[in-house]
């Protein structure tokens, strides 16, 4: 059953057309800083258990569009499914961050790895896509999303979360082209699970590449926006004649955002350390751009958020191309109302920058 889009303001954002007012939808807007998503959590168990469940992780997945004027759901998972469903094992510790029982080190390892069939050990994302997507309504357009390539290495070289990245990119210096090897089994991985993401109902797809931004330019190139590439061009790109915008975050990579621009991707993520306005002119006219809030305004008195909305909306200028967004996941630790004035302001103060 499938309902025509009633709010179709971020698909047009992406795709640089005209919209009433700035889309605005919250990197990690379904989440901790939420009472609701913590109680649901508790009787479930663990985030895990809220992502395999399909109804649990369409449930988490409306709580934030419940209480707030949002222009998008994204589905409630994580990127770390595709190395989870190739066996090395995930686990989450409190205060630690996600782990892998089996971290990848060698040739051996790297050969190993099977490519998940998204049908099979990855079904329950397609069907928690496939539920959300049912019960939305056609409310808000659903955005399904996976790791970077480089992203997913990471976590899995390492074998959880790094400060100074030592396993990853002494792989990356030592032996290149076993990281290469992975990152393109990765980079097959992830072509397979958007596609599939899209084939279940995902109306638009993100790719999150929040540690790109530790290499150097020749090396982010090299092994992370090369694979990034080799995904768009595998990408579906229309479904039951629709467009399926693509958007690439590179967390920490404004400086790249004009040969990110080229790839064939519909729009940008910025963070907050860059300018939209230099955004603006790097990608000139190219893709449009999603920011860049920082997160940690959410913590500031009511009036500092609503002048930072507005310094962020003056800063993109007049005319479509622009989703609103923080630079960053919302914080555990925010009170839930401070985000509320934040999507009102969206709301309010961007109507001006449309005709
Ligand atoms: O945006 C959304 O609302 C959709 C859900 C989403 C989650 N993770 C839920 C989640 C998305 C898009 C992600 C992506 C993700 N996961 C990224 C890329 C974006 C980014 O933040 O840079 C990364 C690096 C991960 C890996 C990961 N998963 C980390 C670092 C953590 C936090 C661990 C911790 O304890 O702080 C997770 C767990 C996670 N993913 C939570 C949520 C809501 C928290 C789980 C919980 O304790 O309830």
């Amino acid at each position: 059953m499938s309902h025509p889009l009633k709010n179709d303001r971020y698909l047009k954002a992406c795709l640089q057309q005209p919209v009433d007012r700035t889309p605005i939808w919250m990197m990690r807007q379904a989440g901790r800083y939420l009472p609701e998503y913590r109680q649901l959590r508790a009787e479930a168990g663990s985030f895990m258990d809220l992502c395999t469940n399909p109804e649990l992780a369409c449930e988490v997945t409306l709580q934030p569009l419940r209480r707030y004027p949002l222009d998008a759901a994204i589905l409630f998972s994580d990127i770390l499914t595709i190395p989870d469903a190739m066996g090395l094992g995930l686990y989450f510790t409190p205060g630690e961050g996600p782990a892998f029982h089996k971290p990848v080190r060698t040739k051996a390892d790297v050969t190993a790895l099977p490519i998940p069939d998204p049908n099979q050990e990855l079904k329950y994302v397609t069907d928690a896509v496939a539920t959300i997507r049912r019960e939305l309504k056609g409310d808000v357009p659903l955005i399904g999303f996976s790791g970077s390539p480089w992203t997913l290495a990471t976590y899995m070289v390492e074998g959880g979360t790094t400060k100074n990245f030592s396993e990853v990119k002494g792989m990356m210096y030592s032996d290149p082209a076993v990281m290469h090897q992975l990152l393109d089994k990765l980079a097959d991985s992830i072509i397979l699970y958007l596609n599939a993401q899209v084939e279940s109902g995902a109306q638009a797809l993100m790719i999150f590449d929040t540690w790109g931004g530790v290499l150097s330019p020749r090396d982010y190139q090299e092994f992370s926006l090369r694979y990034m590439q080799k995904i768009v061009d595998g990408l579906k790109r229309d479904h039951e004649g629709h467009k399926i915008p693509v958007t690439l975050f590179t967390k920490g990579g404004g400086a790249w955002l004009d040969i990110m621009a080229v790839t064939g991707c519909d729009c940008l993520g910025v963070d907050w350390t860059t300018d939209l306005a230099d955004a603006r002119a790097k990608v000139a006219g190219k893709v449009a751009l999603q920011g860049n809030m920082d997160p940690s305004i959410l913590y500031a008195e009511d009036d500092r958020i609503r002048d930072e909305v507005a310094t962020i909306l003056a800063s993109y200028g007049k005319g479509s191309g622009h989703v609103f967004n923080l630079g960053h996941g919302i914080h555990q630790t925010v009170d839930p109302a401070k985000a509320g004035v934040f999507i009102n302001s969206v709301h309010q103060l961007s109507k001006q920058y449309h005709s």
